[in-house]
């Protein structure tokens, strides 16, 4: 039995992502803060779903993260989907803190102690670090800096990792999931936001982007079109667009 864990299960795309892989037979663990949502998943799938609360922000996430992963037999793919994002113009203290503890520290936790975990168990097959960036990371979002930036972070992280794991030659593929808006509990409500998709929509492109161990994939194509197009206006340009979302 094949097996996942991922991290940022409780409510939008990790949480559709996990019932979909316990619902096709694979073994899933699953972590977040909130336990009530965790459990709510475990309780429709006893037998292949383990959780554990993890806070990423906190320091011990590495340990209870590896705890969840001999919880759960193994780890063939990790994703990543926990992560925090404000419209913040007004670059306030808690909501700046809130994204770099939770987006870049604990994110750069979690990858970490995955990638130590491939390294220190010799595979056949390889493993699998994957994690759910965005389209945000690909220019300076004024509204959102924190955000936009924090996600560059993640897209390097694991530009990183990929060139590291084959100078130490750890048997890890790396997957950049970068995802356009999508309706879930991140985004606020009712904002009109540009070429929105559903979850329903989204989620089965991320599942075969992991699943087809795709390096980089943006969700979904035309997504892909604007973040090729944003790439090739020069920063004097790019400085002078009024994004307003
Ligand atoms: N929705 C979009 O439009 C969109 C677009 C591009 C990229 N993304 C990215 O997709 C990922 C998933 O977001 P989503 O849209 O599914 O949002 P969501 O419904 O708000 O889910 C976020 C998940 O992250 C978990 N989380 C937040 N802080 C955490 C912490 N400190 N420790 C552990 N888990 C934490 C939340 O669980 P708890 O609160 O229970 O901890 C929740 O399970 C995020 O990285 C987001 O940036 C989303």
């Amino acid at each position: 039995m094949r097996k996942i864990v991922i991290v940022g299960a409780s409510s939008g795309l990790g949480q559709r992502i996990a019932m979909d892989f316990a619902r096709a037979g694979w073994r899933v663990g699953i972590a977040a803060r909130r336990e009530a949502p965790l459990q709510a998943i475990k309780d429709v799938y006893p037998h292949n779903v383990a959780y554990s609360v993890i806070d990423v922000t906190k320091e011990d996430a590495p340990a209870k993260f590896l705890d969840l992963i001999e919880t759960t037999g193994g780890m063939d793919i990790l994703l990543f989907a926990a992560g925090v994002g404000f419209l913040d113009p007004e670059l306030e203290d808690s909501r700046l803190d809130n994204t770099l503890q939770t987006n870049v520290v604990g994110f750069a936790r979690i990858i970490a102690a995955a990638y130590k975990y491939y390294r220190g168990t010799p595979r056949f097959n390889p493993g699998q670090i994957a994690a759910i960036t965005s389209v945000a990371g690909t220019r300076g979002i004024g509204v959102s800096a924190a955000y936009s930036s924090s996600k560059r972070f993640q897209q390097m992280f694991l530009d990183s990792l990929d060139q590291l794991s084959r100078q130490q030659h750890v048997n890890v593929r790396i997957t950049d999931i970068r995802p356009g808006f999508i309706r879930t509990p991140l985004l606020k409500e009712g904002k009109p936001y540009p070429l929105l998709m559903s979850v329903d929509h989204a989620a089965p492109l991320i599942e075969r982007a992991i699943l087809r161990r795709k390096r980089v994939a943006v969700i979904d194509s035309r997504w892909a079109v604007v973040t090729g197009l944003w790439k090739l206006v020069p920063q004097c340009v790019w400085k002078r667009i009024a994004i307003n979302f």
